[in-house]
């Protein structure tokens, strides 16, 4: 007869096992990650699995609770003092008796939101690069006189197969005490980032310590948020955003270099800015999750070049002129208490590779989420910031580029544009045959011609155009023939409805009157036209470079992309021309892929190879840029067409 077969979920993994092999064991053996701290010793609890009965027709297996071995004593003790949930077993403490279908428990939050972003549903397994692990060494002894860390060592490379580690010297006056303290057991946090890499023990505890967390942070030009995750389950505990506070130093990117190239201490000021930032949101996680900034191991950043720079301590002078050179561009490891932050003494830091100079980490961590380098499909991948960054490809090539849209998205620039905030502006319709308009304000679930508005209005304040409004607006516009495909107002309107007024020598179109009054005027189309045909023209070359007429899904990623209706961005030719069905906003997906950087090492070198494969594509440099734009200037475009919109 055949050895039992046993089926790993959601992994899928699954291989035979002679009868009497332990569970935990066989999962490792196929590569399913199940935790472990105790090393088997049935007292962290990490390892549990669930075991799912029934006939899974399928794959030919009957699992029934026949099939795996009784509860041992350690196991019945574990449950008696921390409790085991109905049908969790402790696979460290099980043997496979018959086949079996297990369940390793999966992580609760980021999995379900890697699994829903990541392409192809992937489930997305743990292998962090810092892992606890316990052991028992043996107490001194005269006739050998081994020193304790080296008996401490020899007991990692035995029961964890971790051969000589490197102890930092800030360790090897604790190690004594303890060991004494723990009486001989002793948990140590061992840090491998890559298989064959010399490991290192980051801290040890006296006794099992079972607990480690890492976090995973997006440093935004404009907002920074952090998570904070447990190692050990994979869940996040805790999430916190804050306003990246560089903004008083300058509002956007390059008044940031230039406020580094006026002010001596520029550089200084700004690094020392966003790591108190960052130290502010790591001590919000761990108030509001309990969990000591002691027992923070790891920790992985992506952000755009400049503010990664900013935040390794870099001038950034040379990204703000051509050639563009990074000071750095591959993945940069090192140590949090080099970036000054609050962890445990011997926590590690990771930054994501950036692509280009205008192409970061953060664009490497969008592109690590939803993997365009994964699909067979070609899939453009957007983050819309006042530098779009643009990455297609497929698994064959991916391409990437970034492109100056400037800030007219994020409000300014357009005369009533303001950031997202309540009582902003987001939706906007107008009635094709009155021109009359109705919209929404953030912070109100109804349209300004409902029963219940005027309290909203009253309430928040009609305060202006956030980035989405922008958008409507102008595509509305040009939907009911207000603006001209070239983005002119029709001054001839004026007799059909008031709200088309003169304005100088151009025209304006009134959305709502009152205080502050609310037009959108020629120069604001103009502003718009320019940023989106920067955006459009960048694409366009890319999808030159890639030799395509159309792309097979778009991803929108960052704050804007969520907000925006793909629709209104296609009307106006933001995006090239997609199945509607296959425009999805992503959300901070740059965040995501810290995420999934922090929990699987793997990851990492994904990224890393991926990252120095990815063409980059300088827009500067490329003479026919200019054409692409000035083709692009046009709604939506002056020859491209959009046939999903006709539908
Ligand atoms: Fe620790 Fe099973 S490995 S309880």
């Amino acid at each position: 007869p055949k050895d039992p077969l046993v089926l790993f979920m959601p992994s899928g993994k699954r291989g035979r096992f002679p009868v009497g092999t332990n569970l935990l064991e066989a999962a490792r053996s196929l590569g399913v990650h199940v935790e472990s701290v105790c090393g088997g010793r049935a007292t962290c609890g990490r390892c549990q699995v669930d075991l799912q009965q029934g006939h899974f027709a399928k794959f030919g297996i009957l699992s029934s609770c026949d099939h795996i071995s009784a509860r041992s004593d350690r196991e019945e003790r574990y449950d008696r003092l921390r409790g085991l949930p109905e049908g969790r077993r402790l696979s460290c403490s099980a043997t496979i008796q018959g086949d079996l279908v297990v369940d390793v428990p999966q992580d609760t939050v980021i999995n379900a939101q890697v699994v829903r972003k990541a392409a192809g549903d992937r489930v997305i397994e743990r292998s962090p690069a810092v892992r606890l692990c316990y052991v028992e060494v043996e107490p001194p002894d005269m006739a050998r006189p081994l020193g304790d860390l080296d008996r401490l060592k020899a007991m990692l490379a035995r029961d964890w197969h971790i051969p000589d580690p490197a102890v930092p010297l800030r360790l090897l006056p604790q190690v004594q005490k303890l060991l004494r303290q723990g009486a001989w057991g002793v948990t140590a946090a061992i840090h491998q980032d890559e298989d064959g890499g010399r490991p290192e023990i980051l801290a040890l505890w006296p006794g099992l310590h079972n607990a480690a967390y890492g976090i995973a942070c997006d440093i935004g030009s404009t907002t920074i948020a952090l998570h904070l995750v447990s190692l050990l389950s994979g869940r996040v505990v805790a999430s916190a955003g804050a306003p990246n506070p560089q903004i008083r130093f300058g509002e956007d990117l390059m008044s940031r270099v230039s406020y580094v190239m006026m002010n001596p201490d520029g550089r200084e000021a700004m690094t020392a800015a966003v790591r108190e930032a960052v130290n502010g949101l790591i001590g919000r996680v761990c108030a509001e999750s309990g969990v000591a900034p002691q027992d923070i191991l790891d920790a992985v950043f992506v952000a755009n070049p400049i503010m990664h720079h900013l935040f390794l301590g870099i001038d950034p002078t040379e990204l703000g002129q051509a050639p563009f050179a990074l000071a750095v561009s591959g993945a940069v490891h090192t140590t949090t208490a080099e970036l000054g932050l609050a962890a445990n003494p011997g926590a590690r830091a990771y930054l994501l590779p950036c692509v280009a100079g205008h192409v970061g980490a953060d664009a490497a961590g969008a592109t690590l989420a939803e993997g365009p380098h994964r699909q067979d499909r070609m899939m453009l991948l957007v983050d819309i910031g006042t530098n779009a960054e643009i990455v297609l490809g497929h698994a064959g090539r991916v391409v990437a580029a970034s492109s100056p849209t400037g800030p007219a998205f994020e409000g300014a620039e357009i005369s009533s544009g303001q950031r997202a905030a309540p009582g902003a502006i987001e939706r906007v319709r107008i009635d094709p045959e009155t021109l009359e308009p109705r919209f929404r304000i953030i912070g109100s679930d109804r349209w300004s011609d409902e029963p219940g508005f005027a309290a909203d209005a009253a309430r928040l304040g009609i305060t202006g155009l956030c980035g989405s409004a922008i958008i409507e607006v102008v595509a509305e516009m040009y939907l009911s023939g207000i603006v001209s495909a070239e983005g002119v107002i029709d001054g001839s309107l004026a007799a059909r409805n008031p709200r088309i007024a003169a304005n100088g020598r151009t025209f304006s179109y009134l959305l709502h009157e009152g205080s502050p009054r609310i037009a959108i005027t020629q120069n604001d189309l103009r502003a718009v036209q320019l940023a989106k045909a920067a955006l459009y023209a960048g694409i366009r070359l890319l999808m030159e470079k890639q030799g395509v007429a159309a792309v097979d899904c778009i991803r929108l990623a960052g704050a804007f992309g969520s907000l925006i209706d793909p629709k209104y961005a296609m009307v106006l030719g933001l995006i090239p021309d997609c199945a509607l069905s296959e425009v999805r906003a992503v959300g901070n997906a740059a965040g995501t892929g810290a995420m999934m950087a922090l929990l699987n090492r793997d990851h990492r070198r994904e990224i890393e190879t991926t990252v120095q494969r990815i063409e980059k594509i300088e827009t500067a440099l490329e003479p026919h840029f200019q054409q692409l734009f000035v083709d692009a200037m046009a709604l939506p475009h002056r020859t491209d067409p959009f046939p999903h919109l006709a539908e």
